[in-house]
């Protein structure tokens, strides 16, 4: 492990202050933090956070490649998400490494292909329609937690599978309130005595009931006797190859597409109608795009929001062993961390980065290393396409109804929420119908 004693001259440049102190800074301004350490140390810096770990932050698209195209036993995701281990569990996709990973990522893979996500549109467009349908009108409302409640349904219907009844709805407010949690309580998954207090006690205390309703429904799944005509990913894992794996596998994967899956996509929607409720121009495109069903464009808007906005600051990856990267040296336990957010914003990759403008994605790719909300190489987000699909659906729902303005034209600021970053005023719009 890299610890404060190894040897600093072959690391980047960086701060000095206490380790807690920047994981605190990190946690509560990571987007002003950063920003303002490139500006002070230059495109590639070091940090060091809770657990003595050293953090390498990268910002070139040639440095971001090499993490990418980097070995899997050299590069560990799994040990760099280290922090969402007690929530997601050790033998979630997130967190495993190497062969369990790959063993994990073979398994769900057939979830989320291109003919799965056509059976999944159905049920998107469905659930989409129907809120759409009860948005309010003429008066000024948050959509984060609309978009939250429409994604968890989604993924809850398309993960699990589940019908409605009382686990269901015991399970859905307890979801949330994982999730829907602020920097210091986060604090709890590095610190594990918080848990004995206040507020990180509330949170274990919550996490271990959703436990126990995901250990009920895969059991009662494990006697279904059509478990082969359903489409949903735990029916998929209990048939398709997956009859080894134990309940606290399923149950550490499907908590890990639950929480992965849900407030990233609706986070991402909140920021498309953040941006679109600004520029009345490119509304005016993307509801034709709406009317005419050109999902090309709609997913263009998702992926222009996730470039402004991203949902998630930045990506890590674990080196277990010494490695030459940006130019450095870095040594074994070293994080590696292509920072998506100065990625997005360098105006030598994007043109007039400020601007929001879907055309960027229209009849081209971005350059290998310039767009990466999903991350990349073989760790990329496994739900890219689910969740462009979704977008695409819900704001097709939207667009064809209403069309949208903002109660204050200035932009709201980008807040940390568990380890997404949402609208401070929750993405709030006055809708008309149109
Ligand atoms: C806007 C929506 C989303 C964003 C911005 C997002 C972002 C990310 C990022 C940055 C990573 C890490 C990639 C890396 O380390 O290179 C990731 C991984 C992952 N995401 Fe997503 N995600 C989204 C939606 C989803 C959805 C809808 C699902 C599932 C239904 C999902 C499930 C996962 C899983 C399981 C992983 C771990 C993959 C692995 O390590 O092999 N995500 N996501």
């Amino acid at each position: 492990m890299a610890t404060l004693e190894a040897n600093t001259a072959t690391l980047p440049p960086g701060p000095r202050l206490p380790p807690i102190v920047q994981t605190i800074l990190f946690l509560v301004a990571r987007r002003q933090l950063h920003r303002h350490l490139r500006n002070r140390y230059g495109e590639t810096f070091t940090t060091r956070i809770a657990g003595d770990r050293l953090v390498v932050t990268l910002t070139r698209p040639e440095h971001v490649r090499e993490v990418f195209a980097g070995s899997p036993t050299v590069f560990h995701a799994g040990e760099g998400n280290a922090i969402l281990r007690p929530v997601m569990g050790k033998h979630s996709l997130l967190i495993t490494d190497e062969d369990e990973h790959l063993r994990a990522r073979k398994l769900l893979m057939p979830a989320f292909n291109g003919a799965a996500l056509r059976g999944y549109g159905d049920l998107m467009a469905e659930l989409a329609a129907t809120d759409a349908e009860r948005w309010p009108t003429g008066r000024a409302f948050p959509t984060h937690p609309r978009m939250n409640a429409v994604t968890l349904e989604i993924i809850l219907r398309v993960v699990f599978g589940m019908g409605e009844g009382p686990r269901l709805a015991e399970l859905r407010p307890r979801l949330r309130r994982i999730s829907d949690i602020g920097p210091l309580t986060v604090l709890g998954w590095s610190y594990p005595n918080l848990r004995r207090f206040g507020r990180w006690k509330a949170n274990f205390e919550n996490l271990h009931r959703v436990d126990e309703l995901l250990y009920e429904e895969i059991a009662d799944r494990k006697q279904a006797g059509d478990l082969a005509d359903r489409g949903d990913v735990l029916s998929r894992l209990l048939t398709a190859g997956g009859g080894e794996l134990s309940d606290q596998e399923l149950r550490d994967q499907m908590i890990t597409l639950l929480l992965a899956g849900h407030e990233t996509t609706a986070t991402a929607l909140a920021w498309s109608f953040h941006e679109l409720a600004r520029r009345p121009d490119i509304q005016r495109r993307a509801q034709q795009a709406a009317d005419d069903g050109d999902e090309d464009y709609l997913q263009a808007v998702a992926k222009e929001a996730m470039r402004k906005r991203p949902v998630i600051q930045n990506v890590a990856r674990m080196l277990t062993e010494p490695t030459a990267i940006a130019g450095y040296r870095l040594p074994a336990g070293t994080i590696v961390g292509p920072s998506i957010s100065l990625v997005h914003s360098d105006a030598r990759l994007h043109d007039d980065p400020q601007d929001f403008r879907p055309d960027r994605f229209i009849g081209k790719q971005p350059e290998a290393g310039t767009w990466i909300p999903f991350g990349g190489g073989v760790r990329r987000c496994i739900g890219a396409g689910f969740s462009l699909q979704e977008a695409a659906a819900v704001l097709r729902a939207v667009l064809t109804r209403y069309t949208l303005r903002p109660d204050r034209m200035k932009p709201e600021f980008p807040k940390p929420r568990n380890i997404t970053l949402t609208p401070a005023r929750g993405g709030r719009v006055i809708a008309t119908p149109r």
